[in-house]
């Protein structure tokens, strides 16, 4: 208790000088949060190189730009793909620059800064993220898994006793977990998200239309179009894209439903993620979920009509949860904010490593203890 109190004392005024930081480095967004001021950086998660001389040329927002359009000397990449590290290099300089700009921004003491990587599992992977965060001046790094990350910035109080869910929904991944008590009782983590609903698009389109479009114009067809369980009803979105059968330019219309059709599949994908993992779930926890519900988050929580089909399949009301593209961060930087929170989880995080490991290794087997 008297460490509580001295800590408390230390705590503030090392709270003033040196910032807690979240950072979630999701497959299509990276997001840095500071306890107490808020989002400071929120960028897509691509890096743009010059392929010559391997030099960087743009980070973020810029470099999405250039994605599809560059001439061959620049090279645009996502470091990650279906939640995992692909391009350790990229990896590096999209933390280090991001975490660099967000401090930059308010220069301070070396920050202790907690990261949510989505299956970040390998050690190597942990190491890169950590390694990078270091460079741009942090001096501690925890990890915690989306899901509850994700928890706590939707606003839920995982210390409860009783059960509760949540679903994120991101660019190249869903996390789905059940906590309790501060701890997870169940977690699964499917290799579908946005970016998939995205590629969906483009196929339907091509094999349907007969018209080819790139992926910022899929994805802004899905922001416009995306529907799931019952289409909304609104009128064709315009798009600009090549005539496969006269092989040139083109703008057209493209109808509601066929988004739809498109999205259905991987919609399906995710929902029946949900309902399979709520089936694993011992009978009181499933009672729990009655009271307690669904909560939503990540990008692809905004899709009209998913949170009611989720609550429809599952018997479960399901809620989108305020914000839901910047939780995870700002529930990562509120966890270290909270020492009791920090010491409950501990005990989780070596079974919660060895679990995203067998993922990696096709065993996709849900998580319990
Ligand atoms: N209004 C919207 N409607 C539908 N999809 C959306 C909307 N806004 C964002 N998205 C989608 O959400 C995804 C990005 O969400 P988010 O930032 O949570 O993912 P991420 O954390 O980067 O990815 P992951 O968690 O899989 O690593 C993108 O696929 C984006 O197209
Ligand atoms: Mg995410």
């Amino acid at each position: 208790m008297n460490e509580r109190r001295d800590n408390g004392m230390l705590g503030t005024l090392r709270a003033t000088l040196s910032p807690d930081i979240g950072l979630d480095l999701g497959t299509a967004n990276t997001v840095v949060y500071e306890r107490g001021a808020g989002v400071i950086v929120s960028e897509p998660s691509i890096v743009a190189f010059d392929a010559r001389s391997g030099e960087v040329v743009a980070v973020g927002t810029a470099a999405k730009e250039m994605e599809g359009r560059v001439p061959g000397r620049i090279r645009v990449v996502r470091p990650l793909r279906n939640g995992t590290i692909s391009d350790f290099k990229a990896a590096h300089v999209l933390v280090g620059t991001l975490v660099d700009r967000a401090l930059a921004a308010r220069p301070r003491v070396a920050p202790r800064l907690i990261a949510s990587v989505p299956g970040c599992a390998t050690d190597i992977e942990c190491k890169a993220v950590e390694q990078a965060v270091r460079a741009a001046g942090a001096r501690s790094t925890t990890y915690v898994p989306q899901a509850v990350a994700a928890a706590v910035g939707a606003g839920l109080d995982i210390t409860r006793v009783g059960a509760q869910m949540v679903v994120d929904i991101g660019g190249g991944t869903t996390e789905i977990g059940i906590l309790a008590q501060a701890g997870v009782i169940r977690l699964s983590s499917l290799q579908t998200g946005g970016n998939h609903l995205d590629e969906a698009i483009r196929r339907r389109l091509r094999s349907h239309l007969r018209f080819s479009v790139g992926p910022l114009t899929a994805e802004r067809l899905k922001f416009e179009l995306g529907y799931a369980g019952r289409a909304p009803g609104r009128a064709d979105a315009i798009a600009n894209g090549m005539d496969l059968d006269a092989a040139a330019p083109r703008t057209r219309g493209v109808p509601e439903r066929l988004i739809g059709e498109a999205m259905a599949d991987g919609i399906d994908r995710i929902v029946r993620g949900v309902v399979a993992l709520l089936e694993t779930a011992p009978p009181d926890v499933g009672a729990d979920l009655l009271e307690s519900g669904i909560t939503l988050t990540g990008g692809g929580a905004l899709i009209p009509g998913l949170a009611s089909e989720i609550g429809f399949r599952t018997n479960v009301p399901t809620i989108v949860a305020p914000d839901p593209l910047t939780c995870v961060a700002r529930g990562a930087g509120e966890i270290l904010g909270s020492p009791t929170l920090l010491e409950r989880l501990r005990p989780h995080a070596d079974r919660l490593t060895r679990w995203y490991q067998s993922l990696r290794t096709g065993m996709r087997e849900s998580y319990s203890p």
